[in-house]
């Protein structure tokens, strides 16, 4: 039975710019205190009327102009994200009809912060049993378009973007993603959710004015979840393997709050350097962090081929995850 492999990666983010400056203007805030509690210094925020499709299309069309492949030959398409266009049809399903991926099937995943994570497990199990030779996964959110430019306390994190990657057999003597160890911890629900818009609440005036249809969280418990529970997954799974944190050659953490990276890097003892931050530019884009991150390190010349990667996330759900990979390309 062959492995499965990241062979390509793609991204999608707009090119406007909400700066820490900006909200000083919009909510009782300062730069100051946003990076001090979270890192942040800038989102990248879509013009009126870009969408995820948009976002995830333009990724994808990266992806099929960098490798030459043709779309048709794409078997499955998984968005990830909590930001579909519209409730239906899936934001995976307008995909496939932009980039002519004719021979594809596909569905969005929607599990938050883990979800990019989830949709490469799910993709990899397709193309591991021999199913499908090319499936594309897709993280991407379109975060302000769930925000509430009035609340301080989640305004300040998120932004939008995400990215791509196509999903391949090993080679023979190729490890590719070598394992994953996901949780959900379905208690933790309630402390950061979207409450209206869904069977339990239809969208209605009253639903509209109490603004449910808006993101709310509760940082503090959301951050107590996320420091305990993503390096303890990311350590679970290494020690499964024989490995500690000084065997990771790149650790890519899902970017939520500088704050809860250090946690989890102190927790593994990765050195920094083999660490890849890109928060201060990009804040929190939910399932758009880690292949955003993953083409920060290539761009940054920190991932090579031969690299064994280790990824962490944590989120809505409570969601958590971690994989190991042997990067290969
Ligand atoms: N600017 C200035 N002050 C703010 C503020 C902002 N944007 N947001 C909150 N505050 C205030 C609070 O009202 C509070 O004031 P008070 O003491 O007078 O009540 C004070 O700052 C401290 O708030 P607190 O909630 O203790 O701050 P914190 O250190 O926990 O940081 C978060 C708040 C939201 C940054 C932090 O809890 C967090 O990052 N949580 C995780 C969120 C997350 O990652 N979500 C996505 C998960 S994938």
């Amino acid at each position: 039975m062959p492995g499965a492999k990241i062979t390509a990666m793609g991204v999608g983010v707009p090119p406007g710019l909400l700066t820490n400056q900006d909200l000083e203007k919009m909510v009782d805030t300062s730069s100051e205190w946003i990076v001090e509690r979270t890192g942040i210094l800038t989102r990248h925020i879509v013009e009126k009327g870009v969408t995820t499709s948009d976002l995830a299309s333009e990724a994808a069309q990266q992806i099929i102009d960098k490798t030459g492949i043709d779309p048709t030959t794409i078997d499955l398409i998984i968005v990830a994200t909590i930001t579909p266009d519209m409730m239906l049809p899936a934001t995976a399903c307008l995909v496939q009809d932009r980039i002519g991926a004719k021979g594809a099937w596909g569905f969005d995943m929607s599990i938050a912060c883990s979800g990019f994570l989830y949709a490469t497990q799910v993709a990899a199990q397709f193309v591991k049993t021999g199913a499908h030779k090319r499936a594309l996964v897709i993280g991407l959110d379109v975060m302000s378009s769930i925000i509430d430019y009035e609340d301080r306390q989640t305004c300040i994190i998120f932004g939008d973007g995400g990215g791509a990657a196509l999903i391949e057999p090993t080679e023979e003597g190729e490890e590719g993603i070598i394992d994953f160890l996901h949780e959900v911890d379905g208690s933790g629900g309630e402390f950061l959710c979207i409450p209206a818009g869904g069977s339990k609440h239809p969208t209605s005036k009253e639903t509209l004015d109490s603004k449910m249809h808006f993101v709310h969280q509760d940082g503090k418990v959301v951050f107590k979840f996320a420091t305990r529970k993503m390096p303890e997954l990311c350590v679970r799974l290494l020690e499964r393997h024989g490995y500690s944190g000084d065997d990771v050659d790149v650790f890519i953490p899902h970017q939520a709050n500088l704050r809860i990276i250090s946690a989890a890097v102190d927790r593994l003892k990765v050195p920094m350097d083999k660490v890849i931050v890109n928060i201060a530019e990009y804040g929190n884009t939910t399932a758009g962090t880690l292949p955003l991150a993953i083409d920060t390190a290539l761009n940054q010349g920190k991932l090579k081929k031969g690299d064994l990667v280790l990824f962490g996330s944590v989120g809505a759900g409570f969601s958590a995850g971690a994989m190991l990979m042997r990067w290969a390309y």
